[in-house]
């Protein structure tokens, strides 16, 4: 029987999170150690590194990692790795630290404890240096960016062992689903080419007809959202996994598609942020991941193939999981069907594009919104919500 992709630079999928049984007791000895508070992407980051998401870290990176992810997308190693995955904290609380010390990570704002981390080192980074080789800009006003130069002044490496998934397992019961377990769930259903569908929003016809793409030359198609923290006025994930769903239930074989959700928070890094879901996906088993129009972007900071181009710069074997390239998707009236800008030669003037603001503001101003946009039933699921806000 064909096999699933392997996962990312390991034999096997490495979650670290502690075993039900020993998490008590870890959590017991986790109490009297130092406490350092963590921001919200480095929680993610956390439960990411629990679930086996990032395999093969066994922790938060170190200097030479940190460099080599910046400059060159290698670990120390030599294994690919686009986006460095880093833990700081300010300089007080690092000079009380020492090497080898063990420590105790907690969510920044809730104060629970998530982790433990043997201290391996203490370093300074250049920001400007991260954020121009990974963001490609240095302006503050790029969500990224700003919690780059947000972030302590020291930053701390090391092994984790997570002790907590936060409240991801009961808020979002069979839409959670770690690497180990969307593989065994791949195989069960006998597939071994899947494409992942990366996406932060509910699904327009546009999303559909990628996803629709996609099954057409894979076994099926892995409907991944973003569970994590996303920009203010970002639809929240039960709605979106509702209007998701209503697309699935109406429009999709039940034997093609399988939703599910991961707890990333999106750095809106472009190019290098969907080389990162391109891993990601690989360690959940997928061996395509669907990469259209202005991946992972934010306001204009990237081209809109930027992130199909940058597959282009990567060595072999860095990955095996490939990108499914596609155009831009819209409805065309003179075709009189969803294309691509590949396969339509009409103008613009014959397309209907919706964007995300103004499907925002239709919703929240009761205008209609276009069938060949967006289907009825999620119109309905996003209606609501936007009439609860009032
Ligand atoms: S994100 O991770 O890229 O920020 P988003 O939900 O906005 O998520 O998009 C999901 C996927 O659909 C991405 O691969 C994006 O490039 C693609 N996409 C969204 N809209 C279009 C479109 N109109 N044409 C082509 N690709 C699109």
């Amino acid at each position: 029987m064909p096999e699933l992709v392997p996962p990312h630079g390991a034999e096997e999928i490495r979650p670290l999170l502690v075993s039900k049984a020993d998490r008590a007791e870890e959590l017991k000895h986790a109490q009297d150690l130092p406490k350092i508070p963590l921001t919200s992407r480095e929680v993610s980051d956390v439960f990411m590194l629990g679930m086996g998401a990032y395999t093969p870290l066994a922790g938060f990176m170190g200097l030479d990692d940190w460099r080599g992810v910046c400059s060159d997308m290698k670990l120390a190693n030599g294994v690919f790795w686009p986006i460095p995955i880093t833990l700081s904290t300010t300089e007080e609380i690092a000079n009380d630290l020492s090497i080898g010390e063990e420590i105790a990570l907690c969510d920044g704002e809730s104060g629970e404890i998530l982790a433990t981390m043997s201290v391996g080192e203490k370093y300074t980074i250049d920001k400007d240096f991260e954020c121009s080789n990974v963001y490609r800009t240095t302006d503050p006003a790029h969500p990224g960016v700003q919690k780059v130069m947000e972030q302590g002044a020291v930053n701390l490496g090391g092994p984790v062992k997570v002790i907590s998934e936060g409240e991801y397992p009961e808020k979002y019961t069979d839409l959670y689903l770690r690497p180990e377990e969307s593989r065994a769930l791949f195989r069960d259903k006998g597939w071994s080419r899947v494409a992942a569908f990366q996406t932060r929003n509910p699904m327009h016809r546009s999303h559909e007809h990628l996803a629709k793409i996609a099954v057409e030359v894979t076994d099926g198609v892995f409907i991944h959202q973003v569970l994590g923290a996303l920009k203010p006025g970002d639809i929240p994930a039960e709605v979106r996994t509702a209007a998701i769903q209503a697309m699935i239930d109406n429009y999709f074989r039940e034997d093609t598609v399988v939703q599910a959700g991961y707890p990333i928070e999106m750095r809106y890094a472009g190019p290098r942020e969907a080389l990162l879901h391109a891993l990601i996906r690989q360690n959940f088993g997928c061996s395509h991941l669907i990469v259209g129009r202005d991946h992972a972007g934010v306001g204009d900071y990237y081209g809109p193939f930027d992130a199909h181009n940058i597959f282009d710069e990567l060595w072999d074997g860095a990955l095996v999981t490939q990108p499914l390239k596609i155009d831009i998707t819209f409805f065309c009236k003179k075709c009189y069907g969803m294309a691509t800008g590949k396969t339509c030669p009409h103008d613009p003037e014959h397309h209907i594009s919706v964007s995300g603001t103004q499907q925002r503001e239709m919703l929240e101003n009761n205008v209609e919104i276009p069938p060949e946009f967006s289907r009825p039933e999620v119109v309905e699921i996003l209606r609501k919500y936007y009439a609860s806000l009032k």
